[in-house]
């Protein structure tokens, strides 16, 4: 009998006589039609052997169902302890004549008993490790399916030993020889050169305690550019060396289709933006071209009328006027039209600068690091609060920022430099300035840049510093134009800041 778990087992049953001993594995439940359970519970409890002579008759256990049902003469015993443990017992019983186990006999049995138990609990241990080794393979498979599906590797790193372990997907995703030693120059060579400076920042920053994110690409043995997302830490595991842990994900399939998509979202921006222009001309043409043939009919009018002879100064003054209402009538279609660029209807509220321009930032952050253009941004601290339409003037902000980044677009052999400023502006203004290392302007043609439909881009609307503008002005405010000292222009606006508080104005 054995103990598997809280449950008792009958584990192997075995007959002598005529000199032979047959012996059958046995998998079942202890009952009491073949043990008496209450010399088998006696044993387990005490621990110790037990041997009786014709149990029916003389021994405490007579009333044992068992007993009672068979003629049993010589019984025995015994516990099967491995260490401390009881994980069995041996019961021995003989139905021919009492007196058969005499102790010098089951001091033998013991000792079989003992050698026994330690065998079969080696044997079972082994069992267990087996289990737990094949546990821990599938484990380890389904973990190598994980990262084969989600295409990411892990890899640890003693970076003072500049020894590395990477996960077999992380090959993979290198393409290079499982068996290659990997050393921090073998992944250096593998990154794409124009990410290698953003790289050995970012690990630098790492060493020193912060996370490690960054996406970067590779060149793999093959040739092929791949994107890939890496993010680590360090720990110390080791003693006193510390050790890089991480991960790195193949993101190639994922950027890829993302590019599309802002390819097909900007595509279809400007399709719209064309279709708005085309439908948008035809109606500033109509609504334009009727105050203009009036204009010209009552110039004619009134010059005929003047070079008659004697001239009627009365009707000539007439036409006179209807050519000014004309001409106002012209210039309200183009302020129609600019309110129509800016959409939505003025709102006023107080609001912080510095939180509208950091909102802008978010919005346009990725595409200037798609740029290649390095956003440098100074807020300030005691920024006042203005009154205006955040929307439109995060419009002017995002209108700046976006001018700054196209004019840097050519410029290769200096730092895409991008300055954003916000600072005090005397006693009751606000200012935001925008510093750029681009192209830079025409000083004599400063002012033609914020002319409607002014613009020298091949996709560019010229609209953006008109508009950008009139809402400046609408904030009682001002925006211009200067060259830098050296390369790029900066563009500033400045509005007043919202009245003082009471108590200030006291004071
Ligand atoms: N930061 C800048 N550096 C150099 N030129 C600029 C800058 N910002 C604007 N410009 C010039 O002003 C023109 C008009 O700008 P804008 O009204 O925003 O229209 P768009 O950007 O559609 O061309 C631009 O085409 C460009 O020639
Ligand atoms: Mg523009």
């Amino acid at each position: 009998m054995l103990a598997r778990g809280a449950e008792k087992r009958i584990a192997a049953e075995a007959a002598t006589g005529d000199n032979t001993v047959v012996v059958h594995l046995r998998d079942e439940p202890v009952t009491e039609t073949v043990l008496p359970l209450t010399v088998l519970h006696y044993v387990l409890r005490s621990r110790d052997a037990l041997i009786l002579d014709d149990p029916a008759i003389q021994s405490p256990f007579s009333t044992d169902p068992y007993f009672e049902k068979q003629r049993i003469r010589s019984v025995l015993c015994l516990p099967l302890a491995h260490q401390t443990q009881i994980i069995g017992a041996l019961y021995l019983e003989n139905t021919l004549a009492p007196r058969v186990f005499v102790p010098a006999r089951a001091t033998v049995l013991k000792l079989i008993a003992c050698q026994a138990a330690t065998a079969i609990e080696n044997a079972r241990l082994f069992r267990a490790r087996e289990q737990a080794e094949e546990g821990l393979r599938r484990a380890y498979d389904s973990f190598a399916d994980a990262q084969r599906l989600s295409r990411t590797g892990n890899f640890t790193a003693d970076i003072a030993a500049d020894q590395h372990t990477w996960s077999a997907e992380l090959y993979r995703i290198f393409e290079i020889d499982p068996a290659t030693t990997i050393g921090m120059q073998t992944v250096r060579r593998f990154i794409h050169p124009d990410d290698l400076p953003a790289f050995d920042v970012a690990l630098e920053k790492s060493l020193g305690g912060a996370d490690f994110d960054l996406a970067f690409r590779i060149v793999t043995s093959g040739g092929g550019v791949k994107h890939v997302h890496s993010v680590g830490h360090l720990t110390e595991m080791v003693s006193d060396r510390p050790l890089f842990i991480g991960a790195i994900q193949d993101v190639t399939e994922r950027k890829l289709a993302e590019d599309a998509l802002n390819r097909a979202r900007s595509d279809l921006a400007h399709v719209a933006r064309v279709t708005t222009l085309s439908t948008l001309t035809a109606s500033i043409a109509h609504e334009v071209n009727q105050p203009l043939s009036g204009i010209i009919t009552n110039a004619s009018t009134c010059l005929r009328i003047l070079d008659a002879d004697p001239s009627n100064v009365e009707t000539a003054r007439e036409a006179a006027r209807r050519i000014i209402r004309d001409g106002n009538r012209a210039a309200d279609v183009v302020t129609r039209l600019r309110a129509l660029f800016s959409k939505k209807a003025f709102t006023a509220e107080a609001l912080d600068l510095n939180d509208a321009t950091r909102e802008v930032i978010a919005l346009i952050l990725s595409d200037l690091q798609g740029d290649r253009v390095v956003l440098q941004s100074e807020l300030a601290e005691d920024l006042p609060t203005v009154i205006g339409d955040r929307v439109q003037l995060q419009q002017v902000v995002l209108n700046l920022l976006r001018n700054a980044s196209d004019a840097m677009i050519g410029v290769d052999d200096r730092p895409r430099m991008l300055l954003l400023r916000t600072q005090r502006d005397g006693r009751d203004r606000v200012r935001v300035m925008v510093r750029d290392s681009g192209v830079g302007v025409d000083p004599n043609h400063i002012d033609k840049l914020f002319e409607p439909f002014y613009s020298t881009k091949s996709g560019g609307m010229g609209i953006g510093l008109s508009i950008s503008r009139s809402i400046v002005e609408r904030h009682h405010g001002r925006l211009w134009a200067e060259p830098n000292a050296g390369p790029g222009t900066t563009f500033a606006f400045s509005i007043p800041c919202a009245p003082q508080e009471p108590s200030d104005k006291a004071s």
